[in-house]
Order: C-alpha cells, then structure tokens, then sequence
C-alpha cells in the first residue's frame, strides 16, 4: 500500500504507547498522565523512574525496595574503571558513556530479553550504573581517581559527591533530582526511537541503551544543551542579544535551544527550568547567563512571531548545569542519566508486543544499469 511519504517520520506513529504524552499545542507533558509540574513538585527521579517502568506510582515498601535495588547496584566494576581509564582525555563524554554501557552488557551475561527478572535487574543496573560512569570519567580524564558510590548518599547527592569527593548542599541535589525527572521521558524523539529499533531486533538492553545514547549526542536532539551555553557566552551581555540574534536569523541559522518538533508554544519542561533558575539564584547568587537567556527568550519571541519556535527544554537545562560548575560537556550525559529511564520503559513495552522495525524506503535509484568494466570507466 503506498503511503506519502514524511521527512523525519514528522506525524507518523511509530508505536502504540502509554508511557507519555504531549500535547504540543497546550503545553502539556504527562509521565503515565500524571502532569510533569506534578511529578517535578511531589515526586523524586527514583519514583518517576518506577513509575515509567512499571506503570504505576510505588506504594511506600515498593518504594524503599526499588531505591534499595538502585544503591545496592550502584558500583562499576573494575574493568570499566579500567576502560574508562583507556579513552582519551579530551574525547567527549558521550562517546565514553556510549562505550561504557556498551561494555557493561559484557559484563552481565543474562541477555534473554525473555526473562522478565532478568529485564527488571538490567533496567536497575542501568540506571544505577549511568551516573557512576559518568562522574568516573569526568574525574579519571583529568587524573582524579575514581570515587565510589556512598550507600549513605541519595540518587543525586551521590552523583555530585562522585564529581567532586563532597556531599552537595541540599538545593544542588534537590535542583538537579528536578531536572531528571524532566529529562527522564518524552514520548517518541529520536533517541527513544533509535532504542526501540535495536530493541525490537531482540538485542540485549546494553545495546539499547548504547545505541540511544548515540541519537542523544547530537545537536539537534540532547547536545543542544552544550550549545545554548556556548551561544550565552558568546553572546555576554543582554545588550548584545538583539545584534546577535539579527545577525543569526539573517544568515538563516537556528537559535540553540528555541524551537521543537511537537511543542508550538513555550516547552512546559523549560517553564519549570526557569523556575529552578529563579531559586537557585536567589539562594546561589545570580548567573550572568540567565539575565542574556531572559533577553534572548523576550528578542526571538518579537523576531520570530508567529513561528511557534519557543525556548525548549535544553534553554533553560544548561544554565543551571554551569551554575552547579558542572562542565559544558557533560551536560547531556546527565540528560542520558535520566532519559535512560524512559528509554528502559519503551523497552519494557515493545518486548510485550515486539515486531522488528523494517520500514519501507521510496526507490529514487535507478535500474538495469549494465556493469562498465573498469579499463572502460
Ligand atoms: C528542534 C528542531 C530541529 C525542530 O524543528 P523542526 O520541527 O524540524 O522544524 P524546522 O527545523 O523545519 O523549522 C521550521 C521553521 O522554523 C524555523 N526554526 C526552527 N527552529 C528554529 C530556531 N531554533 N531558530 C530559528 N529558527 C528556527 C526554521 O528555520 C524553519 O523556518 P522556515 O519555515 O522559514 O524555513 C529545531 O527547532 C531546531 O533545530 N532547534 C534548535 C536546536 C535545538 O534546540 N534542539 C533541541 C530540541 S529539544
């Protein structure tokens, strides 16, 4: 049967799913349809994780057991260590992460996807694991050794005390436990997609995992986050967003961090950013690059009236990042750390009803080209 044909699949379903929803024309995002303003206000990354995955928000002993599975299973193995140890220093922390996770399965051997048990501990080691390895090659790329995990220390005070060998203020973990569950999901992007596709080949979750973390790289998809932090610091002052943006626009180039495939009005993910930013900074100190993010969000919206392109999740994401002295280029893999969550909770659902992904291409080639020997081309 022939169907039109959509560049990017823009508008075509690529699954059934109840794990979110967006309504990009209201500004909505719902995790299991419950509102993220919600989840970002009651709930921690842990609960919403359980929740992505499992369906259903914990009762209290699912709760402590799922955190529990998580702490327990934080720690790398010293062959990571070792691997992490091998890549260069000046490599991007992506591609380590990717080989990390990639390597990890290695370490695992239950790799039936048919096992049910089995699929619950690959999902914990993954999402316990990810943070480890992250902080372990900020550090050993440097020439810091590699802090383990401290059982005493929650999800995110544990991650920012595996950076920097000291337990973090309370606003710091609270603040980044916020911007994980606004990262851990958003229905079908590009990564989670990616995923679904060495998903539904049967391949093991490390794989998954790996594969996702490549769509989540580049800039168009999770590394925008790295590049709206550039373009702040280039920019410098508010009073030289309105040249710029001219400038950029003129030359038709994107502004990093503005714009979204589904999202028609302001990204509710980057609404609850800035309300993060207004009380870190009450309580931190001010950033010099949220009064330029302020201009650039009030300048493009006069420039580009009409368009529906309004700050997305990654304008807002960056700031806080830098604020916490995080640097630029690990900013996405925070946003893997949580969006590992969603990953794993597609994963979960196409197993239940797994069919390979084998879409059919338009043929523009041509045919019958007779083969030209090569003393004759
Ligand atoms: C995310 C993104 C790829 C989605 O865009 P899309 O649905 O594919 O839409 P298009 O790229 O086709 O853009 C549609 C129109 O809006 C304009 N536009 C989209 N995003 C823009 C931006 N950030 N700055 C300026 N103009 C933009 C395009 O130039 C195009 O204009 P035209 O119709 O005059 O040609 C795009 O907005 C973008 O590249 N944003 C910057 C990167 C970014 O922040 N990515 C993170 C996404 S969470």
């Amino acid at each position: 049967m022939p169907h039109d044909f959509m560049p990017g699949l823009a508008g075509v379903p690529a699954a059934k799913s109840s794990v979110s929803d967006v309504d990009g024309q209201r500004g909505i995002l719902e995790y299991r349809g419950i509102r993220i303003e919600e989840l970002c206000a009651k709930s921690s990354f842990l609960e919403t994780a359980f929740l992505l995955l499992l369906g259903r928000l914990p009762a209290k002993s699912e709760l402590d057991q799922f955190v529990g599975d998580i702490t327990h299973h934080r720690r790398i193995k010293y062959g990571i260590v070792d691997l992490i140890k091998c890549l260069p220093e000046q490599g991007h922390p992506m591609d380590a992460l990717q080989a990390a996770v990639a390597a990890l399965g290695m370490f695992y051997p239950g790799r039936n996807v048919k096992d049910i048990d089995n699929n619950y501990w690959s999902a914990v080691r993954l999402i316990a694991k990810l943070p480890t390895i992250v902080a372990a090659y900020a550090r050993l790329r440097r020439g810091d050794d590699h802090i383990p995990p401290r059982d005493d220390l929650n999800f995110c005070q544990n991650f920012l005390y595996m950076l920097s060998e000291r337990a973090p203020e309370k606003v710091w973990s609270e603040t980044l436990d916020v911007c994980l569950i606004l990262h851990a999901e958003h229905t079908m992007n590009a990564s989670t997609f990616t995923g679904m596709v060495t998903a539904s080949t049967l391949a093991d979750p490390y794989t998954v995992v790996a594969s996702s973390i490549g769509a989540l790289k580049g800039p168009l998809h999770g590394g925008a986050n790295e590049e709206v932090v550039e373009m702040l610091k280039e920019i410098g002052t508010p009073a030289r967003v309105r040249p710029y943006l001219e400038r950029k626009l003129k030359d038709e180039q994107k502004i990093m961090g503005l714009g979204h495939r589904v999202y028609k009005v302001k990204d509710p993910r980057a609404s609850v950013l800035q309300s993060l930013c207004e009380r870190l900074f009450r309580e931190c100190g001010p950033s010099p690059l949220y009064e330029v993010a302020l201009e650039v969000e009030r300048i493009s919206a006069e420039l580009l009236e009409g368009k529906g392109i309004y700050p997305n999740v990654d304008f807002y994401s960056g700031i806080i990042y830098d604020k916490m002295g995080i640097e630029v280029e690990f900013f996405t893999p925070i946003f893997a750390m949580a969006r590992v969550a969603g990953w794993l909770a597609h994963w979960f659902e196409q197993l239940r009803e797994n069919k390979l992904f084998r879409p059919d291409q338009i043929y523009e080639g041509e045919h019958n080209r007779p083969y030209v020997p090569l003393e004759k081309r």
